[in-house]
Formats: structure tokens, sequence, C-alpha cells
């Protein structure tokens, strides 16, 4: 008896790569079609094995400083937003809303005495931030800005996490509402290459126009280190007074 071949196209053998990377198993996508089996897979089942951010960081905060910012991941921009914010702002003190804070890194970055308050999806990011002195809130960012008051925080960042906001205008008009004195944005030019390989939907914001900038800029700013892509990271500085 002749065993089944397994027909599978150049296109399929490259979304069953990712799949691998995304532990998925692909049993159900083959199909005996009377004669041979035939391995079926369309982009539109990659996207519905996205994970949701708060999964993919659930398993990661333990280890998201060592990871992103170590050797491996080599992240940037959080060395780089420092750098520019002190670079226009000697009196280091004030009340900063930390957007998508992750564990609070950005507060042993800055030198100065700061109130910090952090927004992220992500409860177990916020432990590590909370730890750090940062107040929380535990919200999704598109329904935590609504809520927060005009020019209620002197600096508003964002650094590395608008990527998972699928519309940023919305984000970007709360964040000039509610900032003081300065926003810093840093935003990942996430190549479609990226998008594919992440397990996480996300969404590139690097080509959005920002009016007032003082400081736009690309930078290489981090390595994935699940898909071991570089992402290069457009650096934003708007002063508001
Ligand atoms: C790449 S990390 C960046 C963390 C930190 N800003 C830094 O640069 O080190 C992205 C962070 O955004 C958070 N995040 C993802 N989606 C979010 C959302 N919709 N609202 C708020 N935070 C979110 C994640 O939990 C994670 O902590």
């Amino acid at each position: 008896m002749i065993s089944p071949r397994i027909y599978i196209t150049e296109r399929a053998l490259h979304i069953y790569e990712i799949f691998g990377k995304m532990g998925v198993d692909i049993g159900k996508f083959i199909v005996h079609d009377g004669v041979n089996l035939v391995l079926k897979l369309q982009w539109n089942d990659v996207m519905s094995f996205k994970i949701s951010a708060q999964k993919f960081y659930n398993d990661f905060a333990p280890n998201y400083e060592s990871k992103f910012c170590g050797s491996q991941g080599d992240a940037q921009h959080v060395n780089e937003a420092a750098a520019i914010f002190h670079k226009y702002h000697r009196n280091n003190h004030g009340h900063i809303l930390d957007i998508g804070c992750g564990t609070g890194l950005l507060k042993d970055l800055l030198q100065g005495e700061f109130e910090y308050t952090g927004i992220d999806v992500f409860e177990n990011m916020l432990h590590y931030a909370s730890e750090r002195g940062y107040k929380v809130i535990h919200q999704s960012v598109v329904d935590a800005l609504p809520e927060i008051p005009d020019a209620s925080y002197d600096f508003v960042f964002a650094l590395s996490s608008l990527l998972f906001v699928e519309d940023i205008h919305p984000i970007l008009t709360h964040i000039s509402r509610i900032a003081r004195q300065s926003i810093l944005l840093s935003l990942d030019e996430v190549t479609q290459e990226y998008r594919n390989n992440f397990t996480v939907a996300v969404f590139d914001h690097s080509k959005v126009h920002i009016s007032g900038a003082k400081e736009d800029y690309l930078i290489r700013g981090w390595t994935s280190c699940t898909t071991g892509i570089t992402v290069n990271t457009r650096m934003i500085y708007v002063p508001k007074i």
C-alpha cells in the first residue's frame, strides 16, 4: 500500500513555520482530499491564532527586563527617552504618566524627584511597577485615557506601548490634552515581517503625523527575543509650553 503524501505549497510552508514559532498544532489543517493529504493554511488562520497582549506579557513579566533590555533585546528606546527628557528638563520634579509602563523601568532611568503613575493592561507587569513606587491604573490605554482630566500630568510618556493599539489617533488626542509640560513617545516601526511572526497582533504607527515635535528621529530600538527581529523606533519629543 502506498502511503499518502503531504502536499504543501511554498506559501503554506512559510505559514507553517510561523505556526511552529507560535506553538500552534497544525494537525487540524491537514485534510484528506480522497487521494492525498493536503496542508491547507491561509493568512486568516495565522490571525485567528494571535494571542492577546495580556497573555503574552503574563508569561513574560518576570523576565521582561533581563530579556527585553538585557543583551538579548538590547532595548535602546528607554535610554534614549531618558536622554531626550533630561536635555529639555533640568528642574527634575513633577508628575509623570507612563502609558504601557510595564515594570516601571522608566523610574530607574530618570534622575529626579518625580511622582509616577503607570497605565498597563497587565497586572503582573504592574506588580513590578508598583514595587518601584508607581501608582498604577490597571486598564487598557483605550479605556483609561478618556477618564483622565485635562492638563493633569506634567509629563506623559508612551514608550513602545502604542503598537498594541489599532487606532492611535484618539490616543494621541488624549495624550495632548492630558500633558501639561511635554510628551515623549517611542513609536515602533513594526514591519510586515514582524507582524507576521509575532504572536500578538501589533500595528505600525511609525509614519503617523505628529505636530509640534522638537525631536523626531529613528533609532535602532530593540530586538524581539521571541522572533529575533530588530525593530527601529521613532523617538518623538513634543513640548507643550
Ligand atoms: C514593550 S512593553 C513596554 C514597557 C515600557 N514602556 C518599556 O518601554 O519598557 C509594552 C507594554 O504595554 C502594555 N500594553 C499592551 N497593550 C496595552 C494596552 N492596550 N493598554 C495598556 N498597556 C498595554 C504591555 O502589558 C507591556 O507592559
